[in-house]
């Protein structure tokens, strides 16, 4: 198999993810039963994580997830490596990815992550950038088929920011057959072409964040101010101030609704604490996924189907 990238959703196809949930729910199971599963133990394998910007679930999830399958892990940041230092992102990637399997990385514009892929011999997993976030998306898909069956058809909510996470939801949902309503405050709005949107069947944008819940399956947001955006922080609290989730936007949704948030959260700001630690939220299983999922991923990228 040539070497396959995940840096964006649309990296992969319809059928690769139907291969892919299917897999990740195969991965979750023997992880429950606490069985061994050591795909990558012989020939032992190893992921470079690359983090230019702080994170808990992420990299949990990926250093743990490759341990659980054998294989193992060498973490670098921005501070402690020549990155910091201003060495060619490229001579980075020549260098790096000659001594692993697997690269993952967290940092800021695309082109960076993109410019690294170009010069790489091995996949790399985009584990977040300011424009996309694909491994959260697909843990997001994965469970809500868990709890409610098959996404087709259905329609997520996207209350906030229209960031990293709202133009992966509509990558998604170009490729799975969903519908995103999609409320933003104005200057916030989501970028379908930067998406690589070309129609709007798959998206309907709405003024008020009420109106995008009603009859959703599931309501879903994010912070209002995002890694690397801090220094809007305050024009920002005052201009998402009514795009707070709060159990009014998830009463007129539909009564099966779920809730879902990426974490971190700030409860009071883009959530109300009411509905994350309400009966709807299913924010624990969320992250817990990101593990499974990405197991997944990693064994597709490295060793194909298996299945
Ligand atoms: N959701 C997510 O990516 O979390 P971290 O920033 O903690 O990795
Ligand atoms: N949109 C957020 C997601 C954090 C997991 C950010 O980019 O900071």
């Amino acid at each position: 198999m040539s070497i396959r990238h995940y840096l964006q959703f649309k990296d992969l196809g319809a059928d690769e993810y139907a291969y892919l949930l299917q897999r990740a729910a195969f991965i979750k199971a023997k992880f429950k039963a606490v069985e061994k599963y050591q795909p990558f133990a012989d020939p032992d394998r190893t992921l470079a994580m690359i983090f230019e910007k702080a994170s808990t679930r992420t990299r949990v999830s990926f250093e743990a997830g490759m341990y659980q399958m054998g294989g193992s892990v060498v973490h670098l940041t921005t501070g402690d490596s020549q990155l910091g230092r201003a060495e060619p992102i490229e001579d980075s990637a020549r260098v790096i990815s000659r001594m692993v399997d697997l690269v993952m990385i967290r940092t800021f514009e695309q082109t960076k992550i993109e410019r690294f892929a170009a010069h790489s011999r091995v996949p790399v997993i985009n584990g977040l950038t300011n424009e996309f976030h694909p491994c959260q998306i697909l843990a997001d898909i994965f469970t809500f088929i868990e709890q409610r069956g098959s996404i087709q058809g259905k329609v997520v909510a996207w209350v906030g920011d229209g960031n990293n996470m709202a133009n992966t939801w509509l990558q998604a949902a170009e490729i799975l057959g969903f519908k995103v309503h999609i409320s933003t405050p104005r200057g916030y709005e989501v970028n379908p072409a930067l998406a690589g949107i070309t129609g709007n069947d798959c998206y309907q944008v709405f003024d008020s964040p009420l109106d995008a819940c009603r009859g959703a399956d599931l309501v879903t947001t994010d912070v209002w101010t995002s890694m690397g955006f801090e220094a809007e922080n305050e024009v920002r609290r005052a201009a998402f101030k009514q795009w707070c989730v709060d159990e009014a936007m998830m009463a007129v949704a539909k009564p099966q609704a779920l809730f879902m948030h990426c974490l971190p959260a700030h409860r009071g700001e883009e959530v109300s604490a009411e509905v994350i630690d309400g009966p709807q939220s299913v924010v624990w299983d969320e992250a817990e996924n990101r593990m499974h999922v990405q197991k997944a991923l990693m064994e597709y990228l490295l060793l194909g189907k298996l299945a």
